[in-house]
C-alpha cells in the first residue's frame, strides 16, 4: 500500500517536474536566443537612445512583438516588470520530492547495486543527499575563489571534482540512480544559481536604482556569469534525468568515460549552437561532435572490462548475464516503468493480468524466463522474450542472480 502511495506520488511529482523544467529550459533558451539575436543601434544613427541596447522583432500569432533591450530608467520603472524564477524554484522543490518518492521512500534501496556495493539503504541516501549539498559547496568554493579570473582552469577543476564524485557513486549506485544522482547535483547547482546569484543580483541591482545610485553594471556581470553555468549545463543534465530510456547507456561498466563524454559532447553541442550566426559551419560542426561522441562511447563499450581474477559466485554470474542478456535494459533496478523492478521478487506473491495469484518460487521465476507469456504480470504487456535458448546452465545462474534481489 505504501508503495502504491507513493507511486501515485511520483506520477503528480515526475508530471509538475517535467513541466516546470520545460518552462524553466525554455525561457532559458528563448532569452539567450534573444540576446544572440539581439541588434545593436547602429553608430552614425541621426538621433542615437543612449538607453538602448539593441532591438529584435519575433513573428508571433498573427503580430511582431517589437523586443527592446535598454537600460532602466530609475525614474520610470516599468509596471509590471516580469522576473523569472518560480520556474527554476518549482523544478528543484518537484525534483526533490520526486528523488524521495522514488529513490528514498523505500529505504534506498532503489538507489544500490547489490553487485557493486554492501552499503545499507540508509547510507546510500545519505551519501546521495550529502553529494547535493557537498557538490553545490565544492562548485561554490570554486567559483567565489580567485580561480574565477581564469575561467578555463575553473571549468577544468569543476570538471574532474565532478568526475571524482561520479566515480564515488559508481561504485555503489546502479547505472540509472547514478545518473540521476548527478543530474540532481548539477540540478540543485543551477537552481542555487538563481536563488543565491542571478535573483539576489537583480534585487540589488533593482535596490540600487530605487536609491538613485547611476546604473551599475557590476550586478549584470555577476548574474551573467552563472546565467552561462545554467546554460551550458542544460543538456546534459536533461540527458542525465531521461537516463531511464538510456539502459544501454547507464548500465555500461565504464560509467565515468561514458558520463564524461556525454557531458562534454553536449556542451559542445550547445556551444555550436550558439556560434551558427557567426560560424558557418555550425551544422557539420554539430554532426561531428556528435559522431565523435558516438564513436569514443562505442568503443568504451565494447572494450573488455578486465576480469577481477576472483572466481564469481553463480548469483554474481547471474548479474553479468541479466546484464549480457539484456534483461537490465527492461528490468532496472529501482523502476518499474519498462517491466517489473525484481528486487525482494524471490518467494514474493505476484498478481497476474487475470487477477490470479502466484508466488515467485523457483519454478516461477524459471517459467518467467523460458515462456514469459505463460504468466502474465497485471500492468504489464506481455512483451518480454523468450530466454527458452540459454543453456540450462546459465537459467541457473539468472536464478540464483534473482534469488539473491
Ligand atoms: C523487452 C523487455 C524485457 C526483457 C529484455 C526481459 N524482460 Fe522480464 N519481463 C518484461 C515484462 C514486460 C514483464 C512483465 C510481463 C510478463 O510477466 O511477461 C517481465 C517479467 C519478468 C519476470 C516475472 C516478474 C514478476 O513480477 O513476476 C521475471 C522473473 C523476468 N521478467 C526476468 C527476466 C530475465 C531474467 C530476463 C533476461 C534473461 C528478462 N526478464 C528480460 C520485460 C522484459
Amino acid at each position: 500500500m505504501e508503495s502504491e502511495i507513493a507511486g501515485w506520488f511520483a506520477v503528480i511529482f515526475r508530471f509538475v517536474h517535467v513541466l516546470a523544467a520545460i518552462m524553466w529550459i525554455g525561457n532559458s533558451l528563448l532569452f539567450t536566443w534573444m540576446e544572440l539575436n539581439l541588434i545593436a543601434p547602429r553608430a552614425d544613427e541621426e538621433n542615437p537612445r543612449p538607453d538602448l541596447l539593441g532591438h529584435l522583432d519575433m513573428l508571433h500569432g498573427g503580430g511582431v512583438f517589437h523586443l527592446e533591450k535598454k537600460l532602466i530608467d530609475p525614474k520610470a520603472i516599468p509596471v509590471p516588470l516580469h522576473w523569472f524564477m518560480w520556474q527554476s524554484y518549482t523544478t528543484w522543490i518537484s525534483g526533490v520530492l520526486l528523488l524521495i518518492v522514488a529513490f528514498y521512500s523505500g529505504g534506498g534501496t532503489a538507489l544500490l547495486d547489490a553487485t557493486r556495493s554492501s552499503i545499507s539503504g540508509g547510507a546510500a541516501i545519505a551519501f546521495s543527499a550529502g553529494g547535493i549539498v557537498v557538490w553545490w559547496l565544492v562548485y561554490e568554493t570554486i567559483w567565489r575563489s580567485k580561480l574565477k579570473d581564469k575561467p578555463a582552469g575553473a571549468v577544468l577543476l569543476s570538471f574532474v571534482l565532478l568526475l571524482a564524485a561520479v566515480d564515488f557513486f559508481s561504485g555503489h549506485f546502479n547505472g540509472r540512480a547514478l545518473y540521476l544522482q548527478t543530474g540532481a547535483m548539477l540540478g540543485s547547482a543551477m537552481s542555487a544559481n538563481v536563488f543565491f546569484h542571478i535573483i539576489r543580483n537583480q534585487k540589488k541591482f533593482m535596490a540600487s536604482l530605487k536609491a538613485g545610485e547611476p546604473h551599475d553594471l557590476k550586478y549584470g556581470k555577476q548574474a551573467k556569469m552563472r546565467s552561462m553555468h545554467n546554460h551550458y549545463m542544460t543538456f546534459p543534465v536533461l540527458f542525465m534525468m531521461l537516463a531511464a530510456h538510456f539502459p544501454q547507456l547507464t548500465s555500461a561498466a565504464r560509467a565515468v568515460p561514458v558520463l564524461a563524454v556525454v557531458i562534454v559532447a553536449l556542451m559542445a553541442v550547445k556551444h555550436l549552437m550558439n556560434s551558427r550566426y557567426h560560424f558557418k559551419h555550425w551544422l557539420a560542426a554539430i554532426c561531428g561532435t556528435f559522431a565523435a561522441a558516438c564513436g569514443v562511447i562505442a568503443l568504451l563499450l565494447a572494450a573488455p572490462v578486465e576480469a577481477e581474477g576472483v572466481a564469481l559466485s553463480p548469483a554474481a554470474e547471474g548479474a553479468k548475464l541479466f546484464v549480457g542478456q539484456g534483461c537490465a535494459a527492461c528490468h532496472q533496478q529501482g523502476s518499474s516503468q519498462l517491466a517489473p523492478d525484481l528486487a525482494g521478487i524471490f518467494n514474493s506473491e505476484q498478481v497476474l493480468a487475470d487477477g490470479s495469484k502466484f508466488t515467485a518460487d523457483e519454478a516461477y521465476l524459471l517459467e518467467s524466463i523460458r515462456q514469459p507469456q505463460a504468466k502474465v504480470v497485471r500492468g504489464y504487456a506481455a512483451a518480454m522474450p523468450s530466454y527458452a535458448h540459454l543453456p540450462e546452465e546459465d537459467l541457473v545462474k539468472l536464478l540464483e542472480y534473482l534469488k539473491s534481489l
